[in-house]
């Protein structure tokens, strides 16, 4: 209660009055001046104080304390408008303090994710690594027990285990690649490609996967076969790789997969469609992480990690673009990029 503006307002203006009566009554010794000046001096200073206090200080200080009530509740959306020319000491470190508690608290739900992704990252990585090496480890301990004496049943149970192991060593690879592409350790050597022609390539690649499940890989009608971009032609041929058997793992059986190219001014933009089962939208924001699957048991009968379109993600961000995808379920999915379009090529034809 002490701190009221109006109390403390009307202290300081008595001792103001006090001083000037005081002050006045050694040159002036009547009563009635002396009573006019003091009660003068008391009232303009009590309401000059009174002013001064409240819109200066006690405004201020209220403030500050309903900033603290925000910074409790989260809540930091406030509009900080010219605050270096703020001409109030008190309102400009309100400012500062609500502006530095709340770039603390992002950073502190920044770490808070970070964390949790963290630790969903190590249970899926050992996940991932524990099966292929439990399968591998079984097979051997078998044939240690005597199944080694059986010519038939070593020749495959060793195929078996070098299966495994053969999986374990691509699933290192991949997390190698993309922990690598991460810290930006992996340059991309942008050249002159021509996509067409690296698509092909992963065609021809593919074609015994594509015919197990009688898929036909082929070009859409329009597409431009002189699709020319900079891009390092390795990892491009990855990124097509990997989009062209996912569309044929999760495609129909007896479908098709089809891929595009339409050349613009500065750009080409790939396209890879497929007739499959589609994606349902809640999973679709989730399916470039790495070890996410929409169907862990499908994915995984047919031999999947989850890390492919995570690597295709890098990768066409690393070429400082982005992918993005449409699906619609039972009817298929499409995947598209687009890639800076390699210039030379208008010259030459
Ligand atoms: N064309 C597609 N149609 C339907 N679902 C898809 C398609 N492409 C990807 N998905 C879904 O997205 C998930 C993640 O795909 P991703 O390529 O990253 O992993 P994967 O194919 O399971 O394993 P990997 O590519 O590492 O062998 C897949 O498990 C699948 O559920
Ligand atoms: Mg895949």
């Amino acid at each position: 209660m002490l701190f009221n503006p109006k109390i403390v307002s009307f202290a300081l203006a008595a001792c103001v009055a006090l001083i000037t009566t005081l002050s006045v009554s050694l040159v002036e010794s009547r009563p009635e001046p002396l009573l006019v000046c003091g009660s003068l001096a008391f009232a303009s200073s009590s309401v000059l104080i009174y002013s001064a206090l409240e819109f200066l200080v006690f405004r201020e200080i209220k403030k500050i304390y309903s900033v603290i009530d925000k910074v409790k509740k989260k809540d930091f959306k406030v509009i900080r408008d010219n605050l270096g020319n703020n001409a109030n000491p008190l309102r400009k470190l309100n400012e500062e303090i609500f502006a530095y508690t709340a770039r603390k608290q992002q950073e502190i739900d920044d770490l808070k994710k970070l964390e949790e992704f963290r630790r969903e990252f190590l249970a899926d990585v050992s996940h991932e690594l524990k099966t292929p090496i439990f399968a591998a480890q079984g097979f051997i301990h078998t044939l240690i027990d005597g199944a080694v004496d059986d010519k038939m049943v070593r020749d495959k149970f060793l195929a078996k285990a070098a299966k495994s192991l053969d999986g374990l060593d691509a699933l290192v690879q991949d997390l190698l690649t993309l922990s690598q592409m991460e810290i930006g350790a992996i340059k991309m050597h942008r050249e002159r490609v021509n996509l067409f022609e690296v698509t092909e390539e992963v065609f021809e690649q593919l074609e015994e996967k594509a015919a197990s499940r009688r898929i036909t890989l082929k070009f859409a009608k329009q597409t431009d076969t002189q699709a020319w971009v900079r891009a390092d032609p390795q990892r491009i041929f990855q990124v097509m790789t990997n989009l062209i058997s996912n569309a044929i793992k999760y495609g129909n059986e007896n479908g098709k997969v089809v891929v595009s190219f339409i050349t613009d001014k500065d750009y080409v933009l790939t396209s890879v469609r497929d007739d499959g089962q589609g994606i349902p939208p809640e999973h679709l924001k989730r399916i470039f992480e790495r070890f996410y699957r929409v169907d862990k048991s499908r994915s995984k009968d047919s031999g999947g990690t989850g890390l492919g379109l995570a690597i295709v993600k890098h990768t066409i961000e690393a070429h400082r673009s982005k992918v993005s995808v449409t699906s619609k379920i039972d009817k298929g999915t499409t995947f598209s990029f687009k890639l800076e379009r390699d210039a030379t090529l208008v010259r030459i034809g």
